[in-house]
């Protein structure tokens, strides 16, 4: 059996830098508020409207296959992770596929929101430990500035989101490190939680036109519902990732989790007993990504020096569905 190792990282955010203070000229919020609750200072949101979530995606692609330093012909599937795509369908695999303009590779679309990552990471490894894909390009991409309601009733939820894309290459590999597990979980009884709910095949385009009023078009988060269920799930798989590897608290060199809020990472933070230098944050740079905050983050903390051969990397995701995942990378 062949084992999977990411060989390439890139991430491209959009030039706009938007910060608690210019939310504050859009809606009734405050720079204390955003910092103390989110630990958010900026976030990108893109003002140029040619820049799509797969062109985002491609930008990030490109970089990251120029670091695994393979031609982009040797790439032999394409699994894109959004909750925002360019189209309702088709998905942005393919639009990725085109824009690279690489050979008819099958081009697979996940809908797994925060977790599409660690969903996609999970789907690239079985394919390449199974021998029928020898590198993968995954993509994390999202345009959340386009769907926030920027008023003060969608405060709770637009100050969060920030629109970014970051990208893997996954590679076989006969070495003994690489993606040691990977782990995933959903509850659907909690599906609307965190959601976006139209437009959907029961509330089609005419419902949009005759009732501009609908507040379903809008994300809906139970914010204080999905902090609680998120701190314990991250803490849960995370063990069940490290436990599956006969690992410990204590092996983990760095924790990247999901960027959904500082305060959540903390949190974990504090009851695994980590160390700041053991946990990477980038969420006051760029908000929460998505799909993208993982690969952003991995891709910084590697080009910053702070993942080194032979590492213990954990990758964690909790998010909309409810789904949860985690990933176990000796590096
Ligand atoms: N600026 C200023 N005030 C705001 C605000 C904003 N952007 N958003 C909400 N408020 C107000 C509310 O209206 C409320 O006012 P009230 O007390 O007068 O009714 C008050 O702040 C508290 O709101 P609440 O929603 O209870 O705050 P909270 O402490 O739960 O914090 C979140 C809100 C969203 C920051 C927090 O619940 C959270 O981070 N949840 C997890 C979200 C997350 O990580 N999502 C991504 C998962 S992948």
């Amino acid at each position: 059996m062949f084992r999977s190792k990411i060989t390439g990282l890139g991430f491209f955010v959009p030039e706009n830098i938007v910060s608690n203070d210019d939310l504050s000229k859009l809606m009734e919020t405050s720079d204390d508020w955003i910092s103390e609750r989110t630990g958010i200072k900026n976030r990108r949101w893109v003002n140029d409207k040619k820049l799509t979530t797969s062109l985002m995606g491609t930008y990030a692609a490109e970089k990251a296959i120029a670091d695994a330093g393979i031609d982009k012909n040797d790439i032999d599937f394409i699994i894109f992770s959004t909750l925002s795509p360019d189209y309702y369908f088709p998905g942005s695999g393919v639009l990725l596929q085109r824009n690279l303009g690489i050979k008819e590779i099958g081009a697979l679309d996940v809908r797994n929101q925060c977790s599409g990552f660690i969903y996609g990471l999970s789907i690239a490894d079985q394919y390449i430990k199974s021998g029928m894909y020898k590198n993968i390009l995954l993509v994390g991409s999202e345009i959340h500035s386009g769907g926030l309601d920027k008023s003060t009733k969608g405060r709770s939820v637009s100050v969060i989101f920030g629109d970014g894309a970051g990208a893997a290459v996954i590679s076989s590999t006969e070495s003994e490190n690489g993606i040691l597990s990977t782990h995933l979980h959903s509850e659907g009884k909690y599906a609307e939680e965190l959601a976006v709910i139209k437009p959907a095949t029961t509330h089609w385009i005419d419902k949009i036109k005759s009732d501009q009023t609908d507040e379903s078009y809008w994300p809906y988060m139970n914010g204080n519902f999905v902090f609680k269920n998120a701190v314990v799930r991250f803490e849960q798989v995370i063990k069940e990732g490290l436990e599956y590897s006969n690992l410990n608290i204590d092996d983990i060199s760095l924790l990247i989790p999901h960027q959904a809020n500082l305060r959540i990472s903390q949190f974990i933070q504090k009851k695994l007993k980590l160390s700041d230098s053991q946990v990477f944050n980038n969420i006051m740079k760029y908000g929460n990504t998505t799909a993208a905050s993982i690969p952003i983050a991995l891709t910084e903390a590697y080009q910053s020096n702070l993942i080194k051969k032979n590492d213990i990397v954990v990758l964690a995701a909790f998010g909309s569905g409810f789904t949860w995942g985690s990933a176990v990378i000796k590096w």
